[in-house]
Protein backbone atom coordinates (compact mmCIF):
# COMPACT_ATOMS: atom_id res chain seq x y z
CA UNK A 1 0.00 0.00 0.00
CA UNK A 2 1.40 3.23 -1.04
CA UNK A 3 0.08 6.95 0.13
CA UNK A 4 0.53 8.16 -3.44
CA UNK A 5 -2.37 9.24 -5.26
CA UNK A 6 -3.58 11.57 -8.10
CA UNK A 7 -7.08 13.61 -7.69
CA UNK A 8 -9.62 14.12 -10.00
CA UNK A 9 -7.56 16.79 -12.05
CA UNK A 10 -4.22 14.70 -12.29
CA UNK A 11 -2.73 16.52 -9.08
CA UNK A 12 -0.25 14.31 -7.29
CA UNK A 13 -1.56 13.67 -3.73
CA UNK A 14 0.50 12.14 -0.19
CA UNK A 15 -2.25 10.79 2.09
CA UNK A 16 -5.04 12.40 0.54
CA UNK A 17 -3.29 16.59 0.55
CA UNK A 18 -2.16 17.46 -2.85
CA UNK A 19 1.73 17.90 -2.77
CA UNK A 20 1.78 21.79 -4.61
CA UNK A 21 -0.62 23.17 -1.68
CA UNK A 22 1.03 20.89 1.04
CA UNK A 23 4.68 22.53 0.22
CA UNK A 24 2.75 26.27 -0.05
CA UNK A 25 1.08 25.31 3.31
CA UNK A 26 4.21 24.12 5.36
CA UNK A 27 6.22 27.49 3.88
CA UNK A 28 8.70 25.19 2.84
CA UNK A 29 11.51 25.14 -0.32
CA UNK A 30 12.17 22.75 -2.75
CA UNK A 31 13.79 19.65 -2.28
CA UNK A 32 11.35 18.54 0.45
CA UNK A 33 10.40 15.47 1.70
CA UNK A 34 6.99 14.55 2.14
CA UNK A 35 5.95 11.69 4.76
CA UNK A 36 1.96 10.17 5.59
CA UNK A 37 2.10 9.68 9.00
CA UNK A 38 -1.40 7.51 8.46
CA UNK A 39 0.28 5.34 6.05
CA UNK A 40 3.09 4.52 8.25
CA UNK A 41 0.73 3.40 11.10
CA UNK A 42 -1.26 1.38 8.93
CA UNK A 43 1.65 -0.17 8.04
CA UNK A 44 3.01 -1.07 11.41
CA UNK A 45 -0.57 -2.01 12.88
CA UNK A 46 -0.83 -4.34 9.66
CA UNK A 47 2.77 -6.20 10.77
CA UNK A 48 1.90 -6.12 14.88
CA UNK A 49 -1.95 -7.89 13.81
CA UNK A 50 -0.14 -10.08 11.75
CA UNK A 51 1.22 -11.55 14.87
CA UNK A 52 -1.95 -12.42 16.00
CA UNK A 53 -1.52 -14.08 20.21
CA UNK A 54 2.07 -14.99 19.44
CA UNK A 55 4.67 -13.12 21.91
CA UNK A 56 6.90 -11.01 19.69
CA UNK A 57 8.59 -7.68 19.17
CA UNK A 58 8.91 -5.44 16.35
CA UNK A 59 12.00 -3.37 16.38
CA UNK A 60 11.77 -0.75 14.04
CA UNK A 61 14.95 -0.22 12.18
CA UNK A 62 15.57 3.43 12.89
CA UNK A 63 18.35 3.40 9.86
CA UNK A 64 15.58 3.83 7.68
CA UNK A 65 14.03 7.05 9.19
CA UNK A 66 14.73 8.39 12.21
CA UNK A 67 12.55 11.46 12.01
CA UNK A 68 10.89 11.93 15.61
CA UNK A 69 7.40 11.86 14.52
CA UNK A 70 7.87 9.15 12.44
CA UNK A 71 9.23 7.12 15.65
CA UNK A 72 7.00 8.43 17.96
CA UNK A 73 4.07 7.60 15.61
CA UNK A 74 5.57 3.50 15.32
CA UNK A 75 6.07 3.29 19.01
CA UNK A 76 2.07 4.19 19.45
CA UNK A 77 1.52 1.52 17.43
CA UNK A 78 3.09 -0.99 20.12
CA UNK A 79 6.51 -1.35 18.31
CA UNK A 80 9.88 -0.94 19.55
CA UNK A 81 13.74 -0.37 18.41
CA UNK A 82 16.26 -1.86 16.32
CA UNK A 83 19.27 0.46 16.32
CA UNK A 84 23.06 0.37 14.96
CA UNK A 85 24.52 3.26 16.86
CA UNK A 86 24.31 5.02 20.28
CA UNK A 87 22.70 8.33 18.82
CA UNK A 88 19.56 5.91 17.10
CA UNK A 89 19.38 4.70 20.98
CA UNK A 90 18.95 8.25 22.43
CA UNK A 91 16.36 8.86 19.88
CA UNK A 92 14.30 6.09 20.05
CA UNK A 93 14.39 6.40 23.85
CA UNK A 94 13.35 10.11 23.82
CA UNK A 95 10.48 9.11 20.96
CA UNK A 96 9.21 7.31 24.32
CA UNK A 97 10.55 3.52 23.25
CA UNK A 98 11.37 1.37 26.61
CA UNK A 99 14.80 0.39 26.32
CA UNK A 100 13.45 -3.25 27.17
CA UNK A 101 11.65 -2.96 23.93
CA UNK A 102 15.17 -2.51 21.96
CA UNK A 103 17.93 -4.33 20.03
CA UNK A 104 21.54 -3.36 18.69
CA UNK A 105 23.33 -4.52 16.08
CA UNK A 106 26.27 -3.21 14.66
CA UNK A 107 29.67 -4.85 13.84
CA UNK A 108 32.19 -2.38 15.74
CA UNK A 109 30.06 -0.73 18.55
CA UNK A 110 32.22 1.90 20.47
CA UNK A 111 32.57 1.40 23.86
CA UNK A 112 30.76 4.49 24.42
CA UNK A 113 27.26 2.79 22.52
CA UNK A 114 27.92 -0.39 24.46
CA UNK A 115 28.42 1.40 28.08
CA UNK A 116 25.02 3.54 26.69
CA UNK A 117 23.19 0.17 25.91
CA UNK A 118 24.62 -1.93 28.87
CA UNK A 119 23.18 1.22 31.57
CA UNK A 120 20.08 1.19 29.42
CA UNK A 121 19.05 -2.58 29.89
CA UNK A 122 18.80 -3.33 26.69
CA UNK A 123 16.29 -6.47 25.29
CA UNK A 124 19.42 -7.54 23.42
CA UNK A 125 22.34 -6.30 22.53
CA UNK A 126 23.42 -8.18 19.58
CA UNK A 127 27.56 -9.53 19.40
CA UNK A 128 28.45 -9.86 16.10
CA UNK A 129 31.60 -11.45 16.87
CA UNK A 130 33.40 -13.25 19.77
CA UNK A 131 36.13 -10.67 19.88
CA UNK A 132 32.83 -8.23 20.40
CA UNK A 133 31.54 -10.49 23.22
CA UNK A 134 34.77 -10.10 25.04
CA UNK A 135 34.41 -6.26 24.56
CA UNK A 136 30.61 -6.42 25.69
CA UNK A 137 31.66 -8.03 29.01
CA UNK A 138 34.67 -5.87 30.04
CA UNK A 139 32.35 -3.27 29.78
CA UNK A 140 29.59 -4.89 32.07
CA UNK A 141 32.32 -5.74 34.67
CA UNK A 142 33.55 -2.28 34.76
CA UNK A 143 29.64 -0.87 35.09
CA UNK A 144 28.92 -4.04 37.55
CA UNK A 145 25.82 -4.96 35.47
CA UNK A 146 24.79 -8.22 33.30
CA UNK A 147 24.06 -7.29 29.78
CA UNK A 148 21.64 -9.06 28.01
CA UNK A 149 23.72 -10.44 24.64
CA UNK A 150 22.43 -11.96 21.64
CA UNK A 151 24.26 -13.95 18.83
CA UNK A 152 24.11 -12.75 15.40
CA UNK A 153 24.51 -15.43 13.20
CA UNK A 154 25.72 -15.39 9.82
CA UNK A 155 23.92 -18.15 8.10
CA UNK A 156 25.96 -18.58 4.78
CA UNK A 157 23.05 -17.57 2.73
CA UNK A 158 23.02 -15.69 -0.47
CA UNK A 159 20.39 -13.78 -1.48
CA UNK A 160 19.02 -12.84 -4.96
CA UNK A 161 19.68 -8.90 -4.23
CA UNK A 162 22.02 -6.11 -4.70
CA UNK A 163 25.32 -6.91 -3.60
CA UNK A 164 25.68 -4.04 -0.84
CA UNK A 165 22.43 -4.88 0.82
CA UNK A 166 23.16 -8.58 0.98
CA UNK A 167 24.61 -9.49 4.20
CA UNK A 168 24.43 -13.40 5.53
CA UNK A 169 27.04 -14.90 2.84
CA UNK A 170 30.23 -16.14 4.18
CA UNK A 171 32.25 -13.12 2.61
CA UNK A 172 30.41 -10.58 5.05
CA UNK A 173 31.30 -8.42 7.49
CA UNK A 174 28.42 -9.50 9.36
CA UNK A 175 27.71 -11.97 12.37
CA UNK A 176 29.12 -14.69 14.14
CA UNK A 177 30.35 -17.68 11.53
CA UNK A 178 28.45 -21.19 12.26
CA UNK A 179 31.51 -22.93 13.62
CA UNK A 180 32.63 -20.40 16.22
CA UNK A 181 29.06 -20.25 17.55
CA UNK A 182 29.35 -22.90 20.00
CA UNK A 183 32.85 -21.36 21.25
CA UNK A 184 30.22 -18.34 22.04
CA UNK A 185 27.58 -19.87 23.66
CA UNK A 186 30.41 -21.22 26.13
CA UNK A 187 32.20 -17.98 26.67
CA UNK A 188 28.60 -16.22 27.40
CA UNK A 189 28.43 -19.20 30.22
CA UNK A 190 31.75 -18.93 31.15
CA UNK A 191 31.29 -14.73 31.72
CA UNK A 192 27.62 -15.58 33.70
CA UNK A 193 28.12 -12.66 35.90
CA UNK A 194 29.01 -10.38 33.40
CA UNK A 195 26.73 -12.02 29.88
CA UNK A 196 23.34 -13.36 29.79
CA UNK A 197 22.81 -14.92 26.59
CA UNK A 198 19.48 -14.05 26.12
CA UNK A 199 18.82 -14.94 22.07
CA UNK A 200 19.93 -15.43 18.01
CA UNK A 201 19.70 -13.23 15.82
CA UNK A 202 19.98 -12.91 11.74
CA UNK A 203 19.82 -10.22 9.34
CA UNK A 204 20.55 -11.91 5.64
CA UNK A 205 20.00 -8.76 3.80
CA UNK A 206 17.59 -5.72 1.97
CA UNK A 207 14.55 -5.70 -0.24
CA UNK A 208 13.53 -10.04 -0.24
CA UNK A 209 10.84 -9.81 -2.38
CA UNK A 210 9.29 -13.26 -1.61
CA UNK A 211 9.73 -15.54 1.86
CA UNK A 212 12.06 -18.55 1.05
CA UNK A 213 15.67 -16.84 1.97
CA UNK A 214 13.96 -15.02 4.76
CA UNK A 215 13.05 -19.15 6.26
CA UNK A 216 16.05 -20.23 5.15
CA UNK A 217 18.47 -17.83 7.68
CA UNK A 218 15.58 -18.11 10.00
CA UNK A 219 15.86 -21.83 9.75
CA UNK A 220 19.88 -21.02 10.55
CA UNK A 221 18.73 -19.43 13.42
CA UNK A 222 15.75 -22.10 14.94
CA UNK A 223 18.57 -24.88 14.52
CA UNK A 224 21.14 -23.04 16.36
CA UNK A 225 18.79 -22.31 18.76
CA UNK A 226 18.14 -26.19 19.15
CA UNK A 227 21.64 -26.95 19.81
CA UNK A 228 22.18 -24.24 22.09
CA UNK A 229 19.35 -25.84 24.02
CA UNK A 230 20.27 -29.63 24.14
CA UNK A 231 24.02 -27.92 25.36
CA UNK A 232 21.85 -26.65 28.49
CA UNK A 233 21.82 -23.36 27.63
CA UNK A 234 18.07 -21.32 28.10
CA UNK A 235 17.34 -18.51 25.55
CA UNK A 236 14.25 -16.04 25.26
CA UNK A 237 14.09 -15.08 21.73
CA UNK A 238 14.66 -15.68 18.40
CA UNK A 239 14.89 -12.67 15.81
CA UNK A 240 14.75 -13.64 12.11
CA UNK A 241 15.85 -9.68 11.35
CA UNK A 242 13.84 -7.07 8.69
CA UNK A 243 14.37 -7.29 5.22
CA UNK A 244 11.13 -7.27 3.79
CA UNK A 245 10.72 -5.73 -0.04
CA UNK A 246 8.38 -3.16 -1.15
CA UNK A 247 7.00 -2.00 -4.60
CA UNK A 248 9.55 0.14 -6.31
CA UNK A 249 7.65 -0.74 -9.66
CA UNK A 250 4.66 -1.71 -10.98
CA UNK A 251 5.28 -5.78 -10.07
CA UNK A 252 3.17 -6.40 -6.83
CA UNK A 253 5.60 -8.22 -4.15
CA UNK A 254 4.52 -10.10 -0.71
CA UNK A 255 3.32 -8.47 1.83
CA UNK A 256 5.16 -7.92 5.14
CA UNK A 257 2.66 -9.82 6.85
CA UNK A 258 3.01 -13.24 4.52
CA UNK A 259 6.59 -13.01 5.81
CA UNK A 260 5.61 -12.73 9.60
CA UNK A 261 2.88 -15.77 8.89
CA UNK A 262 6.09 -17.94 7.27
CA UNK A 263 7.83 -17.08 10.42
CA UNK A 264 5.60 -18.27 12.95
CA UNK A 265 4.68 -21.54 11.11
CA UNK A 266 8.32 -22.29 10.78
CA UNK A 267 9.03 -21.39 14.56
CA UNK A 268 6.24 -23.65 15.53
CA UNK A 269 7.47 -26.50 13.20
CA UNK A 270 11.06 -26.06 14.87
CA UNK A 271 8.92 -26.62 18.56
CA UNK A 272 10.29 -22.82 18.76
CA UNK A 273 7.08 -21.26 20.19
CA UNK A 274 7.20 -20.92 23.43
CA UNK A 275 10.11 -18.06 22.13
CA UNK A 276 9.46 -14.38 21.55
CA UNK A 277 9.93 -13.84 17.54
CA UNK A 278 11.53 -10.36 16.87
CA UNK A 279 11.85 -8.85 13.18
CA UNK A 280 13.41 -5.58 12.43
CA UNK A 281 11.56 -4.24 9.26
CA UNK A 282 12.85 -0.99 8.25
CA UNK A 283 12.05 0.21 4.40
CA UNK A 284 8.77 -1.73 4.58
CA UNK A 285 6.99 0.23 7.34
CA UNK A 286 8.21 3.47 5.75
CA UNK A 287 9.25 3.63 2.38
CA UNK A 288 5.80 3.54 0.64
CA UNK A 289 4.81 6.64 2.25
CA UNK A 290 7.36 9.06 1.38
CA UNK A 291 7.82 11.25 -1.55
CA UNK A 292 10.89 13.98 -2.61
CA UNK A 293 9.30 16.48 -4.16
CA UNK A 294 11.76 18.06 -6.19
CA UNK A 295 11.57 21.68 -8.61
CA UNK A 296 12.68 21.40 -12.38
CA UNK A 297 15.59 23.99 -12.44
CA UNK A 298 15.77 23.92 -16.82
CA UNK A 299 15.84 21.33 -19.72
CA UNK A 300 18.73 20.59 -21.48
CA UNK A 301 19.13 19.27 -24.69
CA UNK A 302 21.94 17.29 -25.64
CA UNK A 303 23.33 15.07 -28.95
CA UNK A 304 21.48 12.09 -27.46
CA UNK A 305 19.07 12.78 -24.91
CA UNK A 306 16.52 15.28 -23.66
CA UNK A 307 17.31 15.89 -19.73
CA UNK A 308 15.45 17.10 -17.29
CA UNK A 309 17.37 18.60 -14.42
CA UNK A 310 16.24 18.91 -10.73
CA UNK A 311 16.90 20.89 -7.78
CA UNK A 312 17.36 16.91 -5.84
CA UNK A 313 20.11 15.28 -6.29
CA UNK A 314 21.94 12.39 -4.70
CA UNK A 315 22.98 13.87 -2.13
CA UNK A 316 19.09 14.04 -1.14
CA UNK A 317 18.41 10.43 -2.31
CA UNK A 318 21.62 8.20 -2.58
CA UNK A 319 20.04 5.30 -3.57
CA UNK A 320 20.35 5.42 -7.48
CA UNK A 321 24.20 6.68 -7.57
CA UNK A 322 24.98 3.69 -4.88
CA UNK A 323 22.56 0.82 -5.88
CA UNK A 324 20.96 1.32 -8.86
CA UNK A 325 18.12 2.04 -7.78
CA UNK A 326 14.97 3.20 -9.26
CA UNK A 327 12.41 5.25 -8.30
CA UNK A 328 9.40 6.20 -10.33
CA UNK A 329 9.44 9.55 -10.76
CA UNK A 330 6.04 11.57 -12.11
CA UNK A 331 5.35 15.08 -12.74
CA UNK A 332 3.47 17.03 -9.77
CA UNK A 333 1.10 18.96 -11.99
CA UNK A 334 -0.25 16.43 -14.44
CA UNK A 335 -0.47 12.71 -14.72
CA UNK A 336 2.61 11.49 -16.59
CA UNK A 337 2.67 11.45 -20.65
CA UNK A 338 4.61 9.27 -22.87
CA UNK A 339 7.64 11.59 -23.54
CA UNK A 340 10.89 10.26 -21.51
CA UNK A 341 13.30 12.26 -20.13
CA UNK A 342 16.80 11.42 -18.23
CA UNK A 343 16.21 13.28 -15.38
CA UNK A 344 19.27 13.98 -13.20
CA UNK A 345 20.53 15.96 -9.90
CA UNK A 346 22.40 18.93 -10.20
CA UNK A 347 25.51 17.51 -8.03
CA UNK A 348 28.74 17.25 -10.01
CA UNK A 349 28.89 13.38 -10.87
CA UNK A 350 28.16 11.57 -13.38
CA UNK A 351 26.18 9.07 -11.05
CA UNK A 352 23.74 12.01 -10.14
CA UNK A 353 21.31 10.28 -12.33
CA UNK A 354 17.51 9.15 -11.19
CA UNK A 355 17.38 7.58 -14.68
CA UNK A 356 14.60 7.88 -18.01
CA UNK A 357 11.13 8.10 -16.64
CA UNK A 358 8.35 8.85 -18.78
CA UNK A 359 6.65 12.32 -17.99
CA UNK A 360 5.42 14.00 -20.82
CA UNK A 361 5.22 17.24 -21.16
CA UNK A 362 7.98 19.05 -18.44
CA UNK A 363 6.41 20.26 -15.52
CA UNK A 364 7.54 22.63 -12.32
CA UNK A 365 7.68 20.21 -10.03
CA UNK A 366 8.31 16.37 -10.01
CA UNK A 367 7.34 13.71 -7.73
CA UNK A 368 10.46 10.72 -6.89
CA UNK A 369 7.88 8.03 -5.33
CA UNK A 370 8.58 5.44 -2.31
CA UNK A 371 11.91 7.47 -0.30
CA UNK A 372 10.20 7.20 3.18
CA UNK A 373 12.68 4.31 3.91
CA UNK A 374 16.65 5.36 3.51
CA UNK A 375 15.93 8.99 1.76
CA UNK A 376 17.09 11.45 4.22
CA UNK A 377 18.93 9.12 6.22
CA UNK A 378 21.58 8.61 4.19
CA UNK A 379 21.39 12.36 2.68
CA UNK A 380 24.76 14.79 2.56
CA UNK A 381 25.47 18.29 2.38
CA UNK A 382 27.88 17.01 -0.52
CA UNK A 383 28.28 20.05 -3.07
CA UNK A 384 26.80 22.75 -0.52
CA UNK A 385 23.73 21.32 -0.49
CA UNK A 386 21.59 21.67 2.12
CA UNK A 387 19.67 18.86 3.91
CA UNK A 388 15.92 18.91 2.70
CA UNK A 389 13.08 20.04 4.46
CA UNK A 390 10.64 17.33 5.76
CA UNK A 391 7.25 17.66 5.92
CA UNK A 392 4.96 15.64 7.89
CA UNK A 393 0.82 14.95 6.72
CA UNK A 394 -1.80 12.66 9.32
CA UNK A 395 -5.11 11.92 8.29
CA UNK A 396 -5.76 14.66 5.31
CA UNK A 397 -3.56 17.65 7.41
CA UNK A 398 -0.23 19.33 7.69
CA UNK A 399 1.09 17.93 11.36
CA UNK A 400 4.48 19.32 10.98
CA UNK A 401 7.15 20.90 9.74
CA UNK A 402 10.92 20.43 9.87
CA UNK A 403 13.37 23.07 7.94
CA UNK A 404 16.41 22.47 5.81
CA UNK A 405 19.17 24.43 7.36
CA UNK A 406 19.91 26.19 4.37
CA UNK A 407 23.04 26.69 2.58
CA UNK A 408 24.32 29.61 5.00
CA UNK A 409 24.48 27.27 7.42
CA UNK A 410 27.22 25.14 5.50
CA UNK A 411 28.65 28.03 4.34
CA UNK A 412 28.93 29.51 8.08
CA UNK A 413 30.39 25.86 9.40
CA UNK A 414 32.86 25.09 6.88
CA UNK A 415 34.86 28.99 6.85
CA UNK A 416 35.02 27.75 10.63
CA UNK A 417 36.24 24.31 9.76
N1 LIG B 1 18.25 -5.33 10.77
C1 LIG B 1 19.54 -5.21 10.41
C2 LIG B 1 20.56 -5.88 11.20
C3 LIG B 1 19.87 -4.46 9.28
O1 LIG B 1 21.15 -4.36 8.91
C4 LIG B 1 18.85 -3.84 8.52
C5 LIG B 1 19.17 -3.05 7.34
C6 LIG B 1 17.52 -3.97 8.95
C7 LIG B 1 17.25 -4.73 10.07
C8 LIG B 1 16.36 -3.33 8.24
O2 LIG B 1 16.24 -3.82 6.95
P1 LIG B 1 14.98 -3.40 6.03
O3 LIG B 1 13.74 -4.01 6.64
O4 LIG B 1 14.93 -1.92 6.01
O5 LIG B 1 15.31 -3.95 4.71
N2 LIG B 1 20.43 1.59 2.44
C9 LIG B 1 19.92 0.40 1.77
C10 LIG B 1 19.40 -0.61 2.74
C11 LIG B 1 20.44 -1.03 3.73
C12 LIG B 1 19.85 -1.90 4.78
C13 LIG B 1 20.83 -2.13 5.85
N3 LIG B 1 20.36 -2.94 6.89
C14 LIG B 1 18.86 0.82 0.76
O6 LIG B 1 18.62 2.00 0.60
O7 LIG B 1 18.30 -0.04 0.08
Amino acid sequence: MTSFARDARGYACLGGMRLDELLTQAEVATPAYVYDLDGIRKAATALEQAFGTRDHLVAYALKANAAGSIVRTIRACGVGACLVSGAELLVAEGAGIAPTRMVMNGVAKADWELDLAISKGLYGIQAESLEELERIAARARAQKRRARVGLRINPGVEIDSHSHIATGHDAAKFGIPRDQLATAFERVAASSDELGCVGVSVHVGSMLTRPEPYLESATAVCEVIKEAERAGHRLEYLNFGGGFGIQYDDQPIEAPARFVEAAIGLSERMGLSALKLVVEPGRSMVGPHGVLVARVVQHKQGKSRQWLMLDAGMNDLLRPALYGARHRIEPLEHAPGALEWRVVGPICESSDDFGSHAIGEPSEHVVIRDVGAYGFSMASEYNGRALASEVFVDAGKLVHVSKSPGYRAWVERRLRA
